[in-house]
C-alpha cells in the first residue's frame, strides 16, 4: 500500500488493534443526522412537543429496529424523525451526534440532512438548517470539530419535489456545502434527478449520491455521469462491474461504506461476509462511516473496531489507509487535511514503538 507513514506498527494484538482504531483521528463523511436520533431523545422530544408515539417505551422502539430490508427501516427512521418540530430538536439532535463524535476523534464530519422529511409535516428549512448549523458551531468551539452539511435530496419523491426543497434552502446557501440523494433506491435511478443536480452544480454545490447500496451497479455509473457524483455512498455493488472498479481506482472517486448498516439492511450476511477487505485490495479510495448509527448499532468507532474484529485480515496498514481516505475524500479545506494526515502519522508512530 503507498502512502503509508514511516513509522507504522506491522501489527497488533487485537485489544491493542481496537485501542488504534478508537484513537486515531478520522472524518466521518456519511451520517445521516436524524438516524442519530436515540430512541430516548426521540421520546424526550415527543414529550417536549406534545407528539405521541406508537411505540409504549424506548425497549419497545429498540425491539422494533429488526430491518428486513432498507425500506423496512426507512419507514421507522421517518417516523422517528416525526418528533423534530422546533429549532431547538435539532440543535439537540445534532449536539449528541457531536458529542459522540468528538469521544470517537472525530476531527471532521460531513452531515446529511433531509429537509423534505420535515418540510412535509410543516417544519420550515429554515428551523432545520439553523438548529443544525448551531450545533456545527458549537461543536467547533468546544471540540474543535470541523464539519459541513449536506442536503440530501428523497429519491423517492419526484425531481419537482427536489426542485421545491432546493428553492427553499437557498436562503441557507452558505450553511451548506453541497447535495446528496437518498431514501429508497431501487426503482429511483440517478437519471431520475438529472435536472435539478445540473442546477446545483451551477449553484457551485458539491455532488455526492447514495448508489450500489441495494441498487445494481448501472446506478453507481449513473450517478457518476449524469449527476457527476464527486463521492459515492455505499457503493459496494461496484464489484459487480470490473470495468466500473477499475475507473473508480482510476479517478480515486470515494466509496463511503457503512459495514454494521450493510449488516443490518441485509446487503450482507455478517462483517466477516462484507467486501471491504476486497474494496480495499482494489485500491478504492475506501472510507468507514456509521450511516444511522442510532438504528444500527454503533457509531463510526464501532464500525471500525467490529468490523477489524470480524475480518482479520485487516490490519494496521489498512486502519491508516481508511483513515487517511476519510480526509482525502472530505470536502475541508487542503491545510486541514494536511494537519489531520500529520496527526493520524503521530498516532500510529506512537503504536509502532
Ligand atoms: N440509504 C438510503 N437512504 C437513507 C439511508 C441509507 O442507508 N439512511 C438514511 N436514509
Ligand atoms: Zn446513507
Amino acid at each position: 500500500m503507498s502512502d503509508l507513514p514511516s513509522r507504522m506498527p506491522a501489527r497488533l494484538a487485537p485489544e491493542r488493534m481496537a485501542a488504534l482504531l478508537r484513537e486515531m483521528p478520522k472524518a466521518e463523511l456519511h451520517i445521516h443526522i436524524e438516524g442519530s436520533l436515540e430512541p430516548e431523545l426521540i421520546f424526550r422530544l415527543a414529550a417536549r412537543n406534545g407528539v405521541p408515539l406508537p411505540h409504549p417505551s424506548v425497549e419497545a422502539l429498540r425491539a422494533a429496529y429488526a430491518f428486513t430490508d432498507l425500506q423496512s427501516f426507512l419507514d421507522l427512521y421517518y417516523a422517528g424523525a416525526g418528533v423534530l418540530r422546533r429549532e431547538e430538536d435539532f440543535f439537540d439532535m445534532a449536539w449528541a451526534y457531536f458529542e459522540r463524535a468528538a469521544a470517537d476523534n472525530i476531527v471532521h464530519a460531513e452531515v446529511f440532512f433531509d429537509p423534505q422529511t420535515h418540510t412535509a409535516r410543516g417544519v420550515p428549512t429554515g428551523t432545520v438548517v439553523t438548529g443544525l448549523e448551531h450545533a456545527c458551531r458549537r461543536a467547533h468551539a468546544e471540540f474543535g470539530i470541523s464539519s459541513r452539511l449536506i442536503l440530501c435530496f428523497l429519491r423517492h419523491l419526484s425531481e419537482e419535489e427536489a426542485f421545491a426543497a432546493l428553492e427553499q434552502a437557498l436562503p441557507h446557501r452558505s450553511h451548506f456545502v453541497g447535495v446528496g440523494l437518498d431514501s429508497s433506491e431501487r426503482g429511483h435511478p440517478p437519471e431520475k434527478f438529472a435536472r435539478v443536480f445540473a442546477r446545483c452544480r451551477e449553484l457551485g454545490l458539491r455532488v455526492v449520491a447514495h448508489a450500489g447500496e441495494e441498487g445494481p451497479a448501472a446506478y453507481i455509473e449513473g450517478a457518476l455521469d449524469v449527476l457527476r457524483a464527486e463521492r459515492i455512498d455505499h457503493g459496494v455493488r461496484c464489484v459487480e462491474s470490473p470495468e466500473l472498479v477499475r475507473r473508480l481506482a482510476a479517478t480515486r472517486t470515494p466509496l463511503t461504506v457503512c459495514p454494521l448498516s450493510n449488516v443490518r439492511l441485509r446487503v450482507f450476511r455478517d462483517l466477516a461476509a462484507h467486501n471491504l477487505p476486497a474494496l480495499l485490495d482494489a485500491g478504492l479510495c475506501v472510507t468507514v462511516n456509521s450511516d444511522d448509527p442510532a438504528y444500527f448499532g454503533g457509531y463510526v468507532n464501532d464500525n471500525f473496531v467490529q468490523t477489524f474484529a470480524a475480518l482479520p485480515g485487516l490490519g494496521p496498514a489498512h486502519a491508516y489507509v481508511l483513515a487517511r481516505n476519510s480526509f482525502e475524500a472530505s470536502f475541508a479545506p487542503a491545510a486541514d487535511k494536511q494537519r489531520w494526515i500529520a496527526a493520524l502519522d503521530q498516532t500510529f508512530a506512537r503504536y509502532a514503538a
